[in-house]
């Protein structure tokens, strides 16, 4: 070995790497992010290790030691990170060295860097599909507040973005909540399935030392260890499962910024943003953007984009572990940190906006949103088959539209033109709010139902 050869790896080599080689092989410019769970584990295997007898007691003292000065000296940002060294372990692994000598040597025993950048990684991962429920929820509770303010105000239900039939802000504020519901129980579900150790599958093939695999399970907060130690190395599915997670939560997210751009538009003027959460423009003076509303709905670029990334990566590798998988990180640590930045302004962006219940009504009267609400008068008054309805209500509206008018603008006489047997009573469905008040299906716009699903979420969310 000469000088230049790795310190860690470099006894069969006569000469040290290339520059374009270290340049292409290292990852400590971004797996820094996992030294505390290097830390961790590493701590955890040292444990070990003296209590089946693999270390001494005194040599375990010592790394628990070094490992706790070597972590501080990251917090503090005093640790000088070497490119030379490759990656996050063998920086750890060398500084130690520095620091308490020969017996960090002993640290590496029944241990390869395939199963310990397996259990950091997965560390992280399982830390970051809390972190990404728990920013959901501060989500679903800002959209609670907004949907109990505005439990009974009308507005437009849009299918097509056409008017359709008028439901209540509450429950288009709900639908949201109810995703986010199924976006926060997919990290939960991902979280419990990658919570299992691969600690101790060492390089692949498992290990001759006594090791104890429960132990370092349990001591880093793991169900269980890993049942295979091929599949411990090679599999990750679990940030394919957090990604895949977060591309959906991101496209829910997506949809709700695009109609907070939508509804904060002259046009609409459904809701004012807060300035807090908006921008000017350097030229036009009158302008207020919805930009942050606009950069959640472009995050799903790049969160979608770090899924299909790592999906290609792993894609037709044999087991076990290549060195292609070193590219499943930074992809996965961008698309967190976005998503949790993404939810985190939609919760501020929700928070600080004011619907307009007045404009909401204005475009909820109009567009002939009380359509069905005739042909089912129809149905359930007149004893019309639905389809029958559906025909002499098309009718009606073609007669509205050619006058400028809304159905409940037309007179009794024009409504009898268009079937005899419409009476008076009629004009009482066509009012937005009996609309509304009577979609008492579960589930349905009414008032009372939106309330009743408000308590249940409050109950769930405390
Ligand atoms: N930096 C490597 C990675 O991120 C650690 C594992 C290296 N293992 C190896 N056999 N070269 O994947």
């Amino acid at each position: 070995m000469t000088d230049d050869a790795n310190s860690m790896w470099g006894g069969r080599f006569a000469a040290g790497p290339d520059a374009i080689m270290e340049a292409i092989n290292a990852s400590i410019g971004f797996d820094q992010r996992l030294a505390a769970q290097d830390i961790e584990g590493s701590r955890a295997h040292a444990a070990m290790l003296a209590a089946t007898g693999i270390i001494t007691d005194n040599d375990a003292e010592a790394i628990r030691e070094g490992l706790l000065t070597v972590l501080s000296e990251i917090e503090t940002g005093t640790f000088r990170f070497s490119t030379a060294l490759e990656d996050i372990h063998m920086n750890v692994e060398a500084r130690l060295k520095d620091l308490i000598g020969e017996p960090a040597g002993r640290l590496h025993t029944a241990r390869s860097r395939n199963d310990q950048v397996a259990t950091d990684f997965r560390l992280w991962v399982r830390g970051q599909c809390d972190a990404a429920v728990t920013s959901i929820q501060a989500l679903q509770k800002a959209l609670l507040v907004q949907a109990e303010a505005g439990a009974d105000w009308v507005m437009p239900g849009f299918t097509h973005l056409q008017t359709a039939q008028p439901v209540t802000w509450g429950h288009h504020m709900m639908a949201y909540v109810e995703m986010l519901g199924r976006d926060a129980s997919r990290f939960a579900d991902a979280r419990a399935r990658m919570n299992e150790s691969p600690l101790g599958a060492a390089a692949l093939a498992g290990t001759s030392f006594p090791i104890d695999r429960e132990a370092t399970a349990k001591a880093l907060g793991f169900d269980r260890p890993m049942a295979n130690s091929l599949d411990a190395v090679a599999d990750r599915d679990f940030p394919l499962e957090f990604l895949s997670s977060a591309s959906i939560c991101a496209m829910h997210l997506s949809r709700f910024a695009e109609e907070l751009v939508i509804w904060s538009s002259a046009q609409f003027r459904f809701v004012a943003m807060s300035d807090r959460f908006s921008t000017g423009s350097s030229i036009m003076p009158q302008k207020k953007n919805p930009d942050a509303a606009e950069l959640v709905r472009a995050k799903i670029g790049r969160i979608l984009g770090a899924t299909v990334g790592l999906f290609t990566v792993m894609k037709g590798l044999p087991l076990t572990y290549s060195k292609d998988m070193q590219e499943d990180k930074e992809q996965v640590f961008d698309a967190a940190d976005n998503l949790m930045l993404a939810l985190a302004a939609m919760e501020g962006m929700v928070r600080d906006m004011t619907g307009n219940p007045e404009a909401l009504r204005t475009a909820a009267s109009s567009g002939f949103s009380t359509a069905t609400d005739l042909a089912d008068w129809l149905v359930r008054e007149a004893g019309l088959p639905f389809r029958d309805a559906h025909h002499v209500t098309g009718s009606l509206v073609a007669l509205a539209e050619a006058e400028g008018k809304d159905l409940p603008d037309l007179t009794l006489d024009q409504m009898k033109s268009a079937h005899e047997a419409i009476t008076d009573d009629v004009f009482t469905v066509l009012g937005v709010d009996n609309s509304v008040a009577s979609r008492t299906s579960y589930g349905g716009t009414a008032p009372d139902q939106v309330r009743a699903q408000i308590a249940r979420w409050k109950e769930i969310l405390t």
